[in-house]
């Protein structure tokens, strides 16, 4: 790829996905903004990328150009590079991982009838063990093609009706504060039992890292892989049953459920 790839807002996800931007293509097709520059200006320095530089400069020179502000931001952010982008001549593609922004919004916002990716990365990008669900306005298949590839090392990127976005967005993009929850409380139970915080809370990790590569490689149902751990008038039976009681389904449940309601405004 000769492309060059500009990001605009090296925050947490922003940054986190310009590390892996940066795994895909050379450092040097990369171009970074911030609002505040020190944190584009360090970056830059730890991943050996191109120049830090402007929103407006990016609009004007990069192919594909990542907004990484927050949703709240994106009105402003968009107003102050929209006459930019509508001067240019070569294609742009705008690819914004803004919860709850539709593509149809982000094209509103940016006064541009140009392509449009919207993403939805998760914290683990930053290990390349992320998620990323994308879908498209006006792309082409090399285009959708090309951004799948410039993100491969930030984890599964995977292509998803626009309509289902705001749902995936509720299991993967919320779901680490949800899974961190249940890593604190299950290492919380070990420091009850008498294990040392540390070993308890690796334990833990390890063990949920573990359970979720079994389940993803194995193709198995979750149901019969925990069936395989339950012996018959054994321990773990117990502490199912503990869990049945609390309304741990139900509780994971609504939580995704809770946070779809709040994407959707209800
Ligand atoms: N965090 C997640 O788990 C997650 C998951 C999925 C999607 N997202 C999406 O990712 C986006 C960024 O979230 P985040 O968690 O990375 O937020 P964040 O850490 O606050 O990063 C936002 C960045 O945007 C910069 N910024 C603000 N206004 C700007 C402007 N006008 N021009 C250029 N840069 C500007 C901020 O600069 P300063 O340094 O000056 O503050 C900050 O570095 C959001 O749209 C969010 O919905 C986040």
């Amino acid at each position: 790829m000769s492309t060059t790839f500009g990001f605009i807002g090296t925050g947490n996800m922003g940054g986190a996905l310009a590390k892996a931007a940066c795994r895909a293509v050379p450092p040097k097709q990369v171009v970074l903004a911030n609002r505040t520059p020190a944190k584009a200006e360090a970056l830059a320095e730890e991943l050996g990328t191109g120049i830090v530089t402007t929103n407006e400069d990016i609009a004007a020179q990069c192919d594909l150009i990542f907004l990484g502000v927050k949703p709240q931001v994106m009105p402003q952010m968009l107003a102050g590079i929209a006459d930019t982008l509508a001067r240019r001549e070569k294609q742009v593609v705008l690819a914004t991982m803004a919860a709850g922004l539709t593509c149809q919004r982000i094209g509103e916002l940016a006064r541009t009838g140009c392509p449009i990716i919207r993403f939805m990365p998760n914290t683990p990008v930053a290990l390349g063990a992320g998620v990323v669900q994308y879908c498209g306005k006006y792309v082409t298949q090399e285009q959708m093609d090309d951004f799948a590839a410039l993100l491969a090392p930030a984890g599964l990127v995977d292509p998803l009706d626009e309509g289902l976005m705001d749902a995936a967005s509720c299991v993967s993009g919320c779901g680490p504060a949800f899974a961190d929850l249940f890593l604190e409380a299950l290492a919380d139970g070990g420091v009850a039992c008498g294990l040392p915080r540390d070993k308890a809370m690796r334990y833990a990790a390890q063990m949920l890292e573990g359970a979720a590569r079994m389940a993803l490689e194995s193709g198995q149902h979750p149901g019969a892989l925990k069936d395989a751990v339950c012996s018959p008038g054994g321990t773990t039976i117990q502490g199912v049953r503990k869990l049945e009681e609390s309304g741990f389904r139900a509780a994971a449940m609504n939580a995704v459920i809770a946070a779809y309601e709040k994407t959707l405004g209800l």
